[in-house]
């Protein structure tokens, strides 16, 4: 390069009128207009108008003649304003332009395999990444995502947190998902576990006394993938000792605003809304509720059981529930959009959907019958009906039935559009169950990793009745995705013992797996509370997408493929021997 660069395409302005300038980039876009050239040079920052003059340097609009979109070109030139007929309002420097002198090609381009002003396929977009990269979305997303990371380090340490990195190269921790084993070459048979989260590590922190710790770390989940999901993904990670949640929840809702003044120049409100996992369930089917819009489910179950309906009497006394949802302006559904919501239900197990419309005749519909006046006012009352509004009625098994109509009710606001995009609906979700049964089993299962701590005031049901345990543990939901979630840890030796015998887990597994820890926690363990945030979902947030994979530079896609650099990809046999491990036939 025979010049170097003294501005970027942004920082040109009225000011540089008349001054000579060096810029470097890529031809976004080239015009031949009768013996004059133009080009869009385009670098990260913006774009500018270049103009080739056969007055001013042939020789320079003879090279510019030969470029192509994507060639790499550095030129000097001096700014001067367009005339009025030239002018761009639709970009930032759309009144000036540079006329060239001098131009060099830095690197030409081949054909690109798709035009970077096309709409490609993600396949397309993923496997040549760095053109992707180029122009748009993921450009501006991984510049929001440096900004959130830059606030929230700042945050962290501000608050006198340390930031601490942990291992990769690690053993497995109990988050819920199958690990991704390293093979040992020194020692032959043995695993490393990639970190689902640095859970252990964090609270052995607290352990050794730093009191206050925070990581942007690295976490590795071999899981189904869905588009809030990847195999490796970062968290905010932070833990702290000789604290309650009563410091988290506003720790948090300070670092979500200070986030999201950094990066979109937003003042949320605080304290977010709280609501016990009970609630959520009853009330939206789901612990992660999407709040920017309303239609939240009634029981109806004594209503049923007063009228005449018998078919769905004879379903409650076999165990169904039944809940019911109130579509505002519902009632202009056609029998063909009540249909689709039919089967639309049905793939979550629910065979039927009963629906009232309501008008000013009153309710109508083939199931109206079986209701007496009395039992329709209550419908009304109890679900808020208006005139104009659709009730549906679904009755089934209780995790049918919420997963069902969670499901209708985020379809029907999406296609209905009443959800508002620039809403915010924060969420702590608490009380969660510590434990769930294992069907068919004496023993139980945690949702979450099993240092969770139960409710202090819930710690005498351990032996009693663990079952009716709420777990010192929060969610934090922003629009209907969780965004962390966290605890209160154990910091009990024999506590931890106990969970871990209620989960099934042998003294001698408890030793072997669990061993250092346990120990750890005999020797003077504080109090302590933490909790992670998944960074890509706060930035999915951040940028509005519902799409995970646009906001990290090289996703995997939903197979968990790397389309770029072809991975996961086959190894040389030698380094399979060396790592003590066959590949079986059929692989
Ligand atoms: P948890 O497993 O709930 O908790 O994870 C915390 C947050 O991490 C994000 N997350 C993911 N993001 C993208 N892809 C994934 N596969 C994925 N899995 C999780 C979510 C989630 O809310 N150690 C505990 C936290 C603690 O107790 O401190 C933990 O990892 O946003």
């Amino acid at each position: 390069m025979k010049k170097k660069r003294t501005h970027l395409c942004s920082e040109i302005t009225k000011k540089e009128v008349g001054q000579t300038i060096c810029l470097s980039g890529w031809v976004d876009r080239r015009r031949d207009h009768g013996g004059v050239i133009f080009i869009d040079l385009r670098d990260r920052y913006g774009i500018i108008q270049l103009v080739f003059n056969p007055e001013l340097a042939p020789k320079s609009l003879e090279i510019a003649s030969t470029t192509r979109n994507e060639w790499v070109i550095s030129i000097v030139g001096e700014v001067s304003l367009r005339s009025p007929d030239m002018i761009n309002p639709n970009i930032l420097s759309g009144e000036l332009e540079v006329k060239v002198r001098e131009i060099e090609i830095l690197s030409p381009a081949n054909p690109l395999p798709f035009s970077l002003f096309d709409e490609v396929h993600e396949d397309r977009r993923l496997q040549y990444r760095y053109l992707d990269m180029r122009k748009g979305a993921i450009k501006n997303n991984l510049q929001l995502r440096h900004k959130a990371i830059f606030a929230i380090r700042k945050f962290f340490d501000e608050k006198e947190f340390l930031e601490i990195a942990t291992p990769i190269l690690s053993k497995s921790t109990p988050e819920g998902a199958r690990d991704f084993l390293v093979p040992s070459r020194i020692h032959p048979g043995q695993f490393y576990a990639l970190p689902q989260s640095p859970q252990l590590y964090k609270q052995i922190l607290m352990m050794g006394g730093l009191d206050k710790y925070f990581q942007i770390a690295p976490c590795f989940r071999d899981e189904d993938l869905r588009a809030d999901r990847q195999l490796e993904f970062s968290q905010i990670d932070f833990e702290m000792s000789f604290a309650t949640p009563d410091d988290l929840y506003p720790l948090v809702e300070d670092l979500m605003k200070s986030l999201f003044s950094t990066c979109l120049q937003i003042d949320i409100e605080t304290p977010f809304q709280k609501m016990t996992y009970d609630e959520c369930l009853e009330k939206y089917g789901t612990d992660k509720p999407d709040l920017r819009f309303g239609m939240p489910f009634s029981r109806i179950d004594d209503i049923i059981q007063k009228s005449t309906f018998s078919l769905l009497q004879q379903q409650l006394e076999y165990g169904s529930i039944a809940k019911a949802i109130c579509v505002a302006e519902g009632a202009s559904f056609s029998r063909k959009e009540i249909d689709d919501l039919t089967s639309f239900v049905s793939k979550f197990g629910i065979p039927g959907l009963a629906w009232m419309k309501k008008t000013e005749e009153g309710f109508s519909s083939v199931i109206v019958k079986y209701f007496s006046p009395d039992l329709l006012l209550e419908i009304e009352k109890r679900l808020n009906v208006k005139n104009g509004d659709i009730v549906f009625i679904a009755v089934e098994e209780e995790s049918k039935v919420n997963q069902a109509l969670d499901h209708l009710r985020r379809h029907i606001a999406k296609e209905k559009k009443c959800i508002d995009p620039n809403l915010l609906k924060f969420l702590w979700v608490v009380d969660f169950p510590l434990f769930s049964k294992i069907p068919d089993s004496p023993f139980y299962q945690t949702e979450r990793h099993p240092f969770t701590s139960p409710r202090f005031d819930d710690m005498s049901k351990l032996d009693s009745d663990p079952l009716s345990i709420r777990a010192l543990a929060y969610d934090l939901v922003l629009n209907g995705y969780e965004l962390g979630s966290g605890s209160q840890r154990i910091h009990n030796c024999e506590i931890q013992k106990k969970v871990f015998a209620l989960l099934d887990i042998s003294p001698q597994e408890m030793e072997d797996r669990f061993g250092f820890f346990l120990e750890a926690l005999g020797y003077g363990t504080p109090p302590h509370i933490g909790m992670a945030l998944g960074i890509e979902r706060l930035v999915m947030l951040l940028a509005k997408t519902d799409n995970i994979r646009e906001v990290i530079a090289f996703p995997k896609t939903q197979k968990g493929t790397d389309l770029m650099m072809k991975t996961p990809s086959y190894v040389q046999e030698k380094q399979i021997e060396e790592l003590h491990i066959q590949i079986s036939e059929d692989a």
